[in-house]
């Protein structure tokens, strides 16, 4: 009884992994679902091999008991060395083939509708939209707006260490390298949130370097992108008022641009919309006004090693400069 409980509980356990909004055995893109198509085949192929290797070597020792080892006829291994071989020969040969067009599938087409470019910092995401004619371009930080049904083209670079950008519901892996720039192809068939993580270790804050992308609705995604584009138009508010003010006098400024604001420094994430995004400091919490004081007032002790220095500020400027950080939706 009890050992049924921990299969049960192993099983449950190892079955979470197959379905969330970050995991590749639940896909919900083009790419992702070519992927999970190889990996299924290829570890249903390597499962029946495994099976086979196991019963031959089960009857291999069961004849062993039975008969002199000189009986073995040397006539019937010749037989079954030369079917393992070929075998084995045709299975390499299939998932070789398999591989080639699983890649091929989740090749960039001749022309992605969308071009992204997202580089790698320590440790956070800079995304970078290019504008068109109808709007300017702009950034915003670890997230990432897609509209569903639509190629993108993801440009990766990175602007310190290697990191890896992985969305494993809806794309393959691939790395943001210093110097070069890589291209991934990202595809959504149904609206949702999507989870990714760096998938590559880049230093001591690698595992809080989350991102999320967020497939919406083509006329959602337009929404988006014009409110995006837009300079910043927080709330009215004598707490936003005085924050802003605050946050212009203080070195905050000197780092972070804000558009429509004198703030134009370009070490940290764009903030001209940091309200609007679900999450801060690349996935590690949510977005509201407490946790945006908490990261603000000692961002060293949430994320050691980042570089966020830790700013002095009387406890009104910390409670005004987050009323205005949460107000720039
Ligand atoms: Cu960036 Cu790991």
């Amino acid at each position: 009884m009890r050992a049924a409980r921990v299969i049960a509980l192993w099983a449950a356990t190892i079955a979470c992994g197959c379905s969330g909004n970050q995991s590749a055995l639940d896909p919900s893109g083009a790419p992702a679902l070519h992927i999970e198509h190889l990996i299924i085949g290829i570890v249903a192929l390597c499962s029946v091999i495994w099976l086979a290797v196991m019963l031959v070597l089960g009857g291999a020792l069961w004849r062993r008991r039975q008969q002199d080892e000189t009986e073995i006829r040397q006539r019937q291994l010749t037989v079954v060395v030369t079917a393992a071989v070929a075998a084995t020969a045709i299975m390499i040969a299939g998932m070789t083939v398999a591989s080639f067009y699983t890649t091929r599938g989740i090749g960039l087409p001749e022309k992605a509708s969308i071009t992204i470019t997202v580089r790698g910092q320590q440790w956070w995401w800079q995304v970078i939209y290019a504008g068109s004619s109808e709007t300017p371009g702009f950034q915003t930080a670890n997230e990432i707006h897609i509209p569903v049904g639509q190629d993108v083209h993801v440009r990766l670079e990175s602007a310190d260490v290697i990191h890896s950008f992985w969305i494993p519901s809806l794309a393959g892996k691939q790395d943001l390298v210093p110097g070069r720039s890589n291209s991934l192809l990202l595809r959504a068939e149904k609206p949702g949130v999507y989870r990714g993580q760096c998938a590559e270790f880049c230093g001591l804050q690698h595992s809080h370097m989350a991102v999320m992308v967020i497939a919406e609705a083509p006329a959602d995604y337009a929404r988006w992108i014009a409110s995006q584009s837009a300079d910043a138009n927080p709330t009215t508010g004598p707490d936003v008022a005085a924050g802003r003010a605050a946050f212009l006098a203080k070195p905050c400024a000197a780092c972070h641009t804000i558009r429509g604001t004198a703030a134009n420094g370009t070490t940290g994430p764009d903030l001209t919309h940091v309200g609007s995004r679900q999450t801060i400091a690349a996935g590690l919490v949510e977005t509201t006004r407490g946790s945006l004081a908490a990261w603000i007032a000692d961002p060293q002790t949430l994320k050691p090693g980042n570089n966020m220095p830790m700013v002095p500020l009387t406890s009104i400027e910390l409670q005004d400069i987050s009323a205005y950080m949460e107000s720039l939706k």
